[in-house]
């Protein structure tokens, strides 16, 4: 076992006032409440304000993590900013997010694995610190993924929101079997075409909308995530019985079943939040964390597990007993 281990202590997160319902979209989208709900689980959304950027949303997340551990802006060494939706092309939203809370000493970058960018940044951030790079990291997802949308789309514009999430990493000196017990990264860049962005400043020099083959993206998502969730439970030695909590990537109530099925989990088991956010591509992990952690279900010294795919494709999976050894 490694001599030092990386906690995940905190966990804060943010959801944009405008909340808009099914109903609300069925005013100006062809589509219905009724639809919506039978194919995904969602009800409604949060949208940003016009002028509310994916920066201040994170910027809010990572203010509660620090208030939630009684920490400052100054005590963190490294923010990582997982999003697809940033304010500008360059420079990163993690660097406005160091700014705006005021973490100085921090260095500050984002990574991009839409959906998966949570998952892939908690390991970048595991590594980094592990490495040597500081003590303590603030790993946000943020997105706006209102501003990817094409409302004449309305296989897509109905299933995603907008809003962020974040949880505090620190290092101890100690061996413990807490913290990230296992993480697994994978990615297949063959399987760009059934979901992606049609634009980009390098190809044609706008933002472009989301295009998606939906019933795709649907197979690959259930056998990836089942693969790479038995990955991570073997790299820590453990069984599904062993986790308290699976707190999946909240695309679609389906795919979010099909996993708890293949992992003979007891539903209650599973942290579901899609139904009132949609999907907050990397911000949904911690959001759906946060939320359970905020209504008592998830406790310190629980393990959790946690996994995601995206556009790309991208895929990961983690487990992590949360908390702080007392
Ligand atoms: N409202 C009403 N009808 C709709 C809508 C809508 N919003 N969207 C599609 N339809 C219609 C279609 O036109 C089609 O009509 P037709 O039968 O007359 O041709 C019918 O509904 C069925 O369409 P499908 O695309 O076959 O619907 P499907 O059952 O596959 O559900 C969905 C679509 C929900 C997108 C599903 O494929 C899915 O969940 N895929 C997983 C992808 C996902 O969750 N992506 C999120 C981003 S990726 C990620 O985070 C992993």
């Amino acid at each position: 076992m490694s001599k030092q281990t990386v906690l995940m202590t905190s966990v804060g997160a943010y959801l944009p006032a405008n909340v808009v319902t099914n109903e609300d979209l069925s005013a100006y989208v062809d589509t219905s409440d009724e639809w919506i709900q039978r194919r995904t689980g969602i009800t409604q959304r949060h949208f940003v304000a016009d002028g509310e950027t994916t920066a201040d949303l994170a910027s809010h997340a990572a203010n509660q993590a620090l208030a939630n551990a009684a920490m400052q802006p100054k005590d963190i060494d490294l923010i990582i900013v997982a999003t697809t939706t940033p304010d500008n092309t360059f420079p990163s939203t993690a660097t406005k997010v160091q700014h705006q809370i005021g973490a100085t000493g921090a260095i500050a970058f984002d990574v991009q694995a839409v959906c998966a960018g949570f998952i892939y940044a908690v390991d970048v951030a595991e590594a980094m610190l592990r490495g040597g790079r500081g003590r303590r990291a603030l790993v946000i997802g943020a997105e706006s993924f209102s501003k990817l949308l094409d409302w004449q789309d309305r296989t897509t514009c109905v299933l995603f929101g907008d809003g962020a999430g974040a949880v505090i990493l620190e290092i101890t000196d100690e061996a413990s079997d807490w913290g990230i017990r296992s993480s697994v990264l994978h990615a297949d860049g063959a399987h760009r075409d059934i979901l992606y962005v049609d634009g980009g400043p390098s190809s044609t020099n706008d933002v472009g909308h989301v295009r998606m083959e939906g019933k795709e993206v649907f197979r690959h998502a259930v056998e990836k995530l089942a693969a790479v969730m038995d990955e991570a439970l073997a790299a820590a030695d453990m069984q599904p019985q062993d986790i308290d909590w699976l707190v999946p990537h909240q695309a679609n109530i389906r795919i979010i079943d099909a996993m708890q099925k293949k992992m003979q989990l007891p539903s209650e088991k599973v942290i579901r939040t899609v139904a009132a956010h949609a999907n907050t591509s990397a911000a949904s992990i911690p959001l759906a964390l946060a939320t359970a952690v905020g209504d008592g279900r998830v406790q310190n010294g629980d393990l959790l597990a946690m996994e995601a795919i995206g556009g790309g494709l991208v895929w990961g999976a983690a487990l992590v007993k949360f908390g702080r050894p007392s």
